[in-house]
């Protein structure tokens, strides 16, 4: 240990420490300057960025004794702060840049440099800049981010104001359809947010440190598990494992359909008899600190039986493989699909056909902030858990019974989420910090590191898929027959209910009569399947997509006129038989067009021996809902200030808390109110079941419970003559002053699991989209380089949030379909391995083109957004790489040397034919 000083925003601290420690531990651990992030601890992300002596460090690798004390260090703290803010962190909640926040403090470091190195960046320059100093973003895709630093330039520049950067309501206090900031823009800016990780520090000085003991094969028997030497570790004071729970000990995955063949009680809390998959959480060791709580983990000695392990739907599927759930079959859900006629004779008949098969890969999340949370048991016993959930309502049922727990003695809140993108729809450590908490009576904290995080949360569900599309001698689709299997992992939350989702999409957008498909759910020892953006549709259009481009080359035409030939018009029905909502399909392919025709000349001209450009060409579509008669509830109480509004719309950076604020405003323009007299009270099991935030069903679904809530206030509020009673007078006529709303998609049916044929969803989604690519033609290296998006969510409830998660989802989306995967586990196990995009991996030459189709049934005619833009990006961008260069991939990610081995074997059969 040392005493030594920092000069910390301009001010001298003395720190007594350890000189190896690293700087962003002292920062947050020791000053709880915890405006300075870490995610990845690795120097990969760049949220734990703070400026020594002009330069960007990353505090996460920097010991304390590498910096002198004269060093000058600023962190966020010392940016700006209350009215005071820096014009980067103004122009960054003007744009909507700060989504979950997280990355949001590293940024604004990092950008603070090179505007003090270069006043006059060019959009290039700042690119370059973020993406040498490795700050990553994994929400906004990067363009919101740039926009901001160029217009924070302007200001210091003195081209432009500050305080014109911030858009205000209108003249009568709307603010639907604007730029309007967050709610929470300036904590995120000013590094005041608390994520999970800072609430661990806040904690009550007797609260426990968690560690677990995790599997570290993928399948196997447990025949013993022996704490005895860890229990002896120092500041140990409890190693909890399954004997101590007291409930199920699992987690139920609350089966949506009869015929599943499972029961859903497949996920132990704590794995008593077998180890399901790598990382499954056996014990949890609690101590005082969390290094103490790590070294005790270690010395757990499990006795394991190790078992094959399936990695994969081919692998579970193979005769001779064990069941991994014992009397439940590895397939153990079958979804089929009947739509129309037979489709055998009209597949003999049909004028063209193809056939092909996709492999869609397990996407991981990537979030940045690695999954965290709290638990403690409050004055009255209840058992309250602080998490990442998105899903407050749903976790708290799935969890209950495991721990054998009343429900009304356990409360889940949540904290503020650095992104999930539908990751946290599953219960990840809530049932763990429960049992921990109820075992020892103590409060508990329990965070992982980025390898946890990455190894031990859910993931796409990778899916196979064999289809035939058949058309007639116009191009007209006749017909339809696929199989396919989806691999879950071996948990089986929600895996029928993603298995239909390929019944739901595969061929939507399109007017198909007949479609015949059986496909089966998987159980496998990889990573559990949980909700990912777009769920359970990439799988689906992957396959829809590229045939639609190998059809159109059959026929001999535009595959942008193949695709207007075919698509939704009145008369049309989905593949489950629903009629759309609205048709829009025609005008964002005629918005497009132009773009399309301009970018085929393009990509031709600008093409070299060494770079082949191409363009490409995809539609995607989803549903807003969670299948069937979804609802929502919300309220809204009349205060002496104003009003508050209630919900639980989980926010994970989707702006859940700036779409309750501007509906709510909205529908309460009669009374006048500042914004500022809108109070936001969300996001706890106390309050309104709004449903979990998945599916982009929250902008219809808790949007309408709010419009109903506050409709029931002003309904309450208003006198005969029309005009509206003041709080004084509510009270004085003894009038309630809260009002519980409540919205149903009454007229939605599920989707039955023979047929798939149903009304599952009140409100869709419509985008195209249009991928330039360049490939590197010796090394297959794609880059996407130019992006138009033509998109139809309805009206806009803010542009700036809609924008942001159209930026972001696409660039998932290329991120889907080049370098992302999660399937080795000795290789994928951090963010840059796992092929995240930095920021010149996702072009700035980005367009999108709205079409604003008020939606019958969305709030003021909004759909929902976040699904939509992570749809259908990656067969645009195969079409683009089979435009530039000829050849066809249909398993995803396209890496280098998959487009590399494709190209020399269309080399090489090419020169066989020669
Ligand atoms: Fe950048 Fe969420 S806003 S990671």
């Amino acid at each position: 240990m040392q005493r030594i000083r920092l000069n910390i925003n301009g001010v001298d601290r003395f720190i007594v420490t350890d000189p190896k420690a690293m700087l962003s531990d002292v920062l947050r651990n020791q000053l709880l300057l915890t405006g300075c992030k870490v995610c990845c601890d690795t120097g990969q992300c760049g949220t734990c960025t703070v400026i020594v002596d002009d330069k960007p460090i990353k505090s996460c690798l920097t010991p304390v004794s590498k910096i002198g004390p004269l060093a000058k260090i600023t962190t966020i703290e010392g940016l700006g702060s209350g009215d005071d803010l820096h014009p980067l962190q103004v122009a960054w909640m003007a744009h909507g840049s700060a989504q979950c926040g997280v990355c949001t403090p590293g940024f604004l470091m990092s950008a603070k440099v090179l505007l003090d190195k270069n006043p006059s960046p060019t959009r290039d320059e700042v690119r370059t800049w973020f993406h040498r100093n490795r700050n990553l973003c994994r929400c906004t895709g990067y363009k919101p981010l740039t926009d901001a630093v160029m217009d924070a330039a302007a200001v210091l520049r003195g081209e432009k104001k500050k305080e014109d950067l911030l858009v205000q309501p209108a003249e009568n206090g709307s603010i639907l359809g604007s730029t309007y900031h967050r709610p929470s823009a300036r904590a995120k800016v000013t590094g005041t947010w608390d994520f999970g990780a800072d609430v661990a520090l806040h904690m009550p000085p007797d609260t426990l440190r968690l560690a677990l003991v995790q599997a570290k094969v993928s399948h196997a028997n447990i025949k013993g598990i022996d704490t005895s030497e860890a229990e002896k570790m120092p500041g140990v004071v409890k190693i909890v494992t399954w004997h101590d729970i007291k409930g199920k000990n699992a987690i139920t995955g609350l089966i949506t359909f009869p015929t599943n063949k499972g029961d859903g009680w497949d996920r132990p809390i704590l794995c008593k008899d077998k180890i399901f998959q790598f990382g499954d959480a056996i014990a949890i060791v609690c101590a005082d600190t969390e290094a103490h709580a790590r070294a005790a983990a270690d010395k757990v000695k499990v006795d394991l039986e190790v078992l094959p392990a399936y990695m994969s739907g081919f692998a579970a599927l193979a005769p001779d493989a064990m069941e991994i759930h014992p009397g439940v079959p590895n397939a153990y859900y079958e979804q089929g699909v009947v739509k129309g006629e037979d489709t055998k004779p009209l597949m003999e008949k049909a004028a063209y056909t193809v056939e092909l098969e996709t492999y869609c890969s397990r996407q991981p999340h990537l979030h940045l902030e690695p999954d965290c949370g709290e638990a403690f048991l409050d004055d009255q016993g209840v058992l309250t858990i602080l998490s990442k959930s998105i899903g407050l309502h749903l976790h708290h049922a799935m969890i209950c019974p495991g721990l054998g727990i009343e429900p009304e003695k356990l409360r889940i809140i949540q904290n503020g989420t650095g992104g999930t993108f539908g990751y946290k729809f599953s219960p990840t450590m809530e049932a763990i910090l429960g049992a921990a908490c109820l075992a020892t009576g103590r409060p508990v904290s329990l965070i992982y590191d980025q390898y946890q995080n990455i190894t031990y949360t859910g993931k796409r569900s990778p899916a196979n898929i064999t289809a035939k599309w058949g058309a007639d001698k116009d191009g007209k689709l006749i017909a339809l027959e696929y199989d396919w299997w989806l691999d879950h992992g071996p948990y089986s939350e929600f895996g029928d209910l993603v298995t239909l989702r390929q019944a739901q999409f595969m061929g939507a957008g399109y007017d198909i009569h007949n479609i015949r498909a059986k496909g089966f759910t998987v159980a496998t020892n990889h990573a559990w399947g949980s909700a990912f953006r777009g769920y359970g549709s990439p799988q689906a259009f992957l396959n829809g997509e590229i045939a639609m481009d190998m059809l159109a080359e059959k026929m001999g035409i535009d595959p942008l006129e193949l695709r207007m030939r075919n698509i939704y018009r009145p008369g049309a029905t989905t593949p489950t038989g629903q009629v759309p909502e609205v048709f829009c399909l025609e005008g964002l392919l005629d918005m497009i067009k132009p773009y399309w025709e301009e970018a085929k000349v393009r990509c031709k001209k600008l093409s070299t021996d060494k770079i082949k450009r191409g363009v490409g060409l995809s539609l995607g579509i989803y549903g807003c809902g969670l299948d069937g008669p979804d609802s929502s509830n919300a309220a809204v109480e009349l205060t002496p200030t104003g009003v508050t509004v209630m919900n639980a719309w989980q926010d994970h950076g989707q702006g859940s808390e700036l779409s309750t604020l501007t509906i709510a405003n909205e529908m309460l323009l009669p009374l006048k109110l500042k914004i500022e007299q809108i109070d936001l009270v969300m996001n706890d099991t106390n309050l309104p079941n709004s449903g979990p935030s998945g599916g982009s069903r929250s902008n219809v679904f808790v949007g309408n419970a709010i419009k109903v809530s506050c409709e029931m206030l002003l309904n309450a509020m208003r006198k005969p003559d029309g005009s509206y009673r003041t709080y004084k007078e509510m009270v004085a006529e003894n009038i309630p002053l809260r009002y519980d709303g409540k919205w149903v998609a009454a007229a939605c049916t599920d989707c039955t699991p023979d047929t798939a044929q149903g009304s599952p969803f009140p409100i869709y989604m419509y985008e195209v989209f249009m991928p330039e690519v360049e490939v590197d033609v010796e090394t297959g290296k794609t880059t996407c380089v130019k992006f138009v998006t033509s998109v139809d969510v309805g009206t806009l409830i803010n542009k700036a949030t809609v924008d942001g998660q159209i930026y972001g989802g696409i660039a998932q989306g290329i991120g889907l379909a080049l370098t992302e995967d999660f399937d080795d586990l000795e290789k994928h196990t951090s963010l840059r391995a796992c092929g995240i995009p930095y920021p010149l991996d996702i072009p700035d030459d980005f367009d999108i083109l709205y079409q604003e189709t008020p939606r019958p049934l969305g709030p003021f005619g909004a759909a929902g957004c976040g699904e939509a833009p992570l749809t259908a990006v990656h067969p645009a961008i195969l079409n683009a790489i089979y435009n530039a260069v000829g050849v066809r991939i249909f398993k995803i990610p396209a890496l280098p040397e998959a487009v590399k081995a494709a190209m020399d074997a269309k080399n090489a059969k090419e020169s066989v034919h020669a």
